[in-house]
């Protein structure tokens, strides 16, 4: 699986599964995996997310 938050190292796998445990927002899997609370502050990953979010929701 890719890297999707570069900064913290966060998979897009890891992402889809706090989304499917119910995440339903940026914030949401911030908080579930650590993802877009590197250095950048989501500058880099944060559409990723979204993105992801609405694949999987
Ligand atoms: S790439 Fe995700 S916080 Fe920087």
């Amino acid at each position: 699986m890719s890297k999707v938050c570069l900064c913290r190292g966060i998979t897009e796998e890891q992402i889809v599964e706090a989304v499917k445990n119910g995440a339903t927002s940026f914030e949401e899997v911030k908080e579930a995996t650590g993802a877009g609370a590197g250095g950048c502050r989501g500058g880099r990953c944060k559409g990723k997310i979204e993105i992801i979010i609405e694949e999987n929701k």
